[in-house]
């Protein structure tokens, strides 16, 4: 299906923004050398500036004031949104028409946090699954669920990658003071057996349970490491125990079967379900198993808030709409090429991680949703890390470097532990006053008196940023965050007229590492096993390997000399 895009109204709409992005934003396009307004002269023509500029949803707060947008600006920008199909999009997003068209399906996972009595599409779908988790959670948190000596479970690991590893290992990070006092979670992705090894190192085989999550069940790591952790698990009892300690989430219940796990211990999840957007699915058991089944359901309370915002919120107030509009401006008219994402949190230090999938595994795309070119550059990279630590590595290139770079700040109003006051205080302090420095620069310290001028101690400012402020954060509010990160995700997709929902461009990768691992497992000399010899087949021979790619093959082989 395609949106109601009105193409007369954009491309009025373009040349609209363009001759504003001349006036704003450094880099435009035939913008004057030094763009005649400035943040600082924008707040002085506007006293209300701030609070214009602000937009409050539950306990998150954004304030945009600091970005380099004016009125006409933002009146232009909705406007755009308006003729894109901003509001049928989202409406067709919620009712679960089939967006993601290149593979024929809906993405619903906003169904996943409604509650049944909304009655959203597959409500009760959505309601059995939940049941069921939940009395496994209480199964294993209870002690009732016991591991193949009889003891009760102390650790979970989750063997999963991409979307069915990074929400929930963000959530369960960001969530650790929430956690119960058992089990404990951890989570291995990498295919590097030192990802798995190092995982259960001074772990009891006896009381770990595995979770495999894999929507595909086909994700060559998640199968190697589920293998690998069998093999560890079985070295210490046998083939029985296997029901014991593996669970799985899969869309594919017979291939999840067919490694060994019971039926009952199979959690369902569905096409309609996008990776990158299942962590409220099945694939949060390993939430519910480390914080607790409560504490998960508002997690999805949080999520379903953003929602009913998103869904009928008008497009100037609707904090992922206007969220999407700043990077899109930013993007299209600025020639921005990247965003930092700085959480002055350690508690969401893996938020940035999580967000590079969600964004660029959804946006990085040079096809429209009817297949065609698309004559403009779409995501750009997205970056960060926990603030303060990135002040003291690449701040200085966010302050002084040749391209600018908008900051989205994100921080959390109260501490999350206790006696951590003042130094919270000192975090806010930071995050705060960089926010500051790069609006304002400091154009007096290169003034060393006595006729001395030091130019390189000169920084312009007027560099962009926006604070996205949490009350407190608690798993309705981290659920709120994380929703409203998909919806600029979807937003953004909308204003470029791209599928968010497919990646094919992940699946060339997938293919191709079949042909180098068939050579890799040649030249070793190890086409033993069935795997390889199906591998190998594949490809027929390694001698369609390019000559760079060959000698690299060479290179690592004659480095592994046989132990
Ligand atoms: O990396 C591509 C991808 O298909 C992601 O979209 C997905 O989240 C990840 O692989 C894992 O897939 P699965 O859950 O099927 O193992």
């Amino acid at each position: 299906m395609t949106f109601n895009r009105d193409r007369v109204a954009l491309d009025a709409l373009d040349t609209r923004l363009t001759q504003i992005a001349r006036r704003l934003l450094p880099g435009a396009t035939g913008a004057a050398e030094g763009n005649s307004v400035t943040l600082k002269a924008l707040f002085a023509d506007d006293s209300e500036r701030t609070e214009r500029l602000s937009l409050s949803v539950g306990e998150l707060h954004l304030d945009y004031s600091k970005s380099l947008i004016d009125s006409e600006g933002l009146a232009a920008l909705t406007k755009l949104a308006e003729a894109s199909g901003m509001q049928g999009a989202i409406s067709a997003l919620f009712r679960g028409a089939k967006i993601n068209q290149s593979e024929g399906r809906a993405a619903l996972h906003t169904s996943l946090r409604s509650p049944e009595s909304a009655n959203a599409p597959h409500s009760a779908l959505v309601s059995e699954t939940l049941a069921s988790l939940r009395e496994f959670v209480d199964r294993v948190h209870s002690g009732e669920w016991t591991g193949y000596s009889g003891q009760t479970i102390d650790t979970v690991v989750n063997l999963g990658i991409g979307g069915s590893d990074l929400g929930p290992a963000m959530v369960v990070d960001a969530l650790a003071d929430f956690a119960l006092n058992r089990p404990r979670v951890r989570f291995v992705s990498n295919v590097d057996p030192a990802h798995l090894a190092r995982t259960l190192k001074g772990l009891d085989p006896a009381t770990t349970l595995f979770i495999i999550a894999s929507k595909t069940f086909g994700t060559l790591e998640t199968l190697a490491n589920a293998r690998a952790a069998r093999d560890w698990l079985v070295a210490a009892s046998d083939e029985a125990a296997v029901a014991r300690h593996f669970v799985a989430v899969s869309a594919n219940i017979h291939a999840a079967s067919d490694f060994g796990i019971e039926a009952s211990n199979i959690f369902p999840l569905w096409d309609w379900v996008g990776g990158r957007f299942s962590l409220w699915s099945a694939i949060g058991l390993p939430i519910a198993l480390g914080i607790g089944f409560e504490a998960f359901e508002e997690l999805l309370g949080g999520a379903y808030a953003m929602d009913r915002h998103f869904e009928t919120a008008p497009l100037h107030e609707n904090l992922p709409v206007v969220s999407a509009l700043l990077a899109f401006w930013y993007r299209q008219y600025g020639a921005s090429p990247s965003t930092a994402v700085v959480p002055y949190s350690q508690d969401l230090s893996l938020f940035p991680a999580y967000l590079q999938q969600l964004y660029m595994e959804s946006l990085g795309k040079s096809m429209s949703r009817e297949g065609a070119a698309l004559p403009f550059k779409t995501s750009e990279i997205i970056w960060g890390s926990a603030g303060t630590n990135g002040q003291h590595s690449y701040f200085q290139q966010l302050h002084q470097g040749t391209e600018f770079t908008p900051v989205e700040f994100i921080a959390c109003a109260t501490a999350s532990v206790d006696g951590g006051d003042e130094r919270h205080r000192q975090l806010l302090a930071n995050c705060l006053s960089q926010s500051m420095a790069l609006m304002n620069g400091d154009e007096t310290s290169a003034d060393v008196g006595a006729d001395n001028w030091e130019p390189q101690k000169t920084i312009a400012g007027n560099r962009p940023s926006t604070t996205l402020l949490l009350k407190q954060l608690t798993p309705q509010n981290l659920g709120a965050l994380t929703a409203l990160y998909e919806h600029k995700v979807f937003a953004l997709s909308v204003l470029w007229n791209i599928n968010a929902f497919d990646q094919w461009g992940v699946e060339l990768g997938k293919r191709l590492s079949k042909e180098v691992y068939a050579a890799l497992s040649e030249s070793a000399g190890s086409l033993t096993n069935q795997e390889n010899i199906e591998a190998a087949a594949s490809v027929e021979s390694a001698s369609t390997l390019d000559a760079s790619t060959r000698a690299l093959v060479q290179k690592i082989s004659s480095w592994n000399t046989p132990r």
